[in-house]
């Protein structure tokens, strides 16, 4: 991958790399269109298959994740990637018989790692930012896409390219959803025909925070806000809240007052399926 994509350097390409972890939707296919937007006809746009397992926890679904490579290729070829970039687990983390000589050298962001996601996946953002530093240094691209619905993951990588000084210019694209509001994911291909129904609470909760903050008078108290939002999903016998949080989008710092302009990140159980989604108020 880094040879070729040193050649298209030298050919003055720019390379656009769509980092996933496969099961494509139209929300990645998205990216990818927001990729060759920015590198062009004659660019390159890579897009990345791997369920990269250091972004799973022991008790979470690495094993089942979904995965149909040929459904994949399939989209990327009907539009235009140029290149599925898919490293065997050998490459990305040598491992051995003699822990001496496995992968030890790990990519950690420090501050925004450690809130929402963080607190109940304390080892999830390592997985990402080591695994998206590889993927930049295989592919070598000028611009990378991220979707919003990982706000807090577009964040941390963008902390981590500046703090790394990457060559790297990321950009997030917005967030597709179903007719009804659902973000696509490809975990939603766990959701039985009941809690699909019911998973459409996280963007019912989004539409009536965003209610609140138009017509309130006056800021609202987060703690308060959380606590009606909460039993408004969970009035569903599937959901169960993991969290709700009100912050800064551009530090992820959180509000005690909830005002226009502040970011909604939320996770909610749906049976065994943990949802996220997000969006500014
Ligand atoms: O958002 C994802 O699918 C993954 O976290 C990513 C960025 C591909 C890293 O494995």
């Amino acid at each position: 991958m880094q040879r070729m994509a040193r050649i298209w350097q030298r050919e003055g390409r720019k390379i656009g790399l769509v980092p996933t972890m496969g099961y494509l939707h139209e929300g990645h296919m998205s990216l990818v269109h927001v990729a060759r937007k920015k590198v062009g006809a004659e660019g390159r746009v890579v897009v990345s298959i791997y369920v990269n397992p250091l972004q799973f926890g022991p008790q979470e679904d690495f094993s089942h994740y979904p995965r149909d490579l040929a459904r994949d290729t399939r989209l990327c070829r009907a539009a235009g990637v140029d290149v599925i970039f898919v490293p065997p687990t050998a490459d990305m983390y040598v491992s051995g018989a003699e822990e001496a000589k496995a992968h030890s050298t790990y990519v950690i962001e420090e501050t925004l790692a450690r809130r929402m996601e963080g607190v109940t996946r304390p080892t999830h953002f390592r997985g990402v930012t080591t695994v998206v530093a590889k993927l930049f240094l295989a592919v070598l691209p000028e611009v990378a896409v991220f979707g919003a619905k990982d706000f807090q993951q577009a964040a941390i990588l963008q902390r981590m390219t500046r703090d790394l000084n990457f060559p790297v210019r990321l950009v997030v694209a917005p967030t597709k959803r179903e007719p009804d509001g659902l973000a696509l994911s490809s975990r939603n291909k766990y959701l039985s025909a009941e809690e699909r129904v019911q998973a459409v609470a996280l963007w019912q909760a989004l539409q009536r925070a965003r209610q609140t903050v138009r017509t309130a008078k006056a800021p609202r108290l987060a703690q308060e806000l959380k606590a009606e939002l909460s039993q408004f999903i969970q009035i569903r016998p599937a959901a169960r809240v993991d969290y709700i949080e009100f912050f800064e989008p551009d530090t992820l710092a959180p509000v005690t007052e909830v005002k226009s302009g502040t970011q909604m990140a939320l996770a909610v159980y749906v049976g065994k399926t943990r949802l996220i989604d997000n969006g500014r108020l």
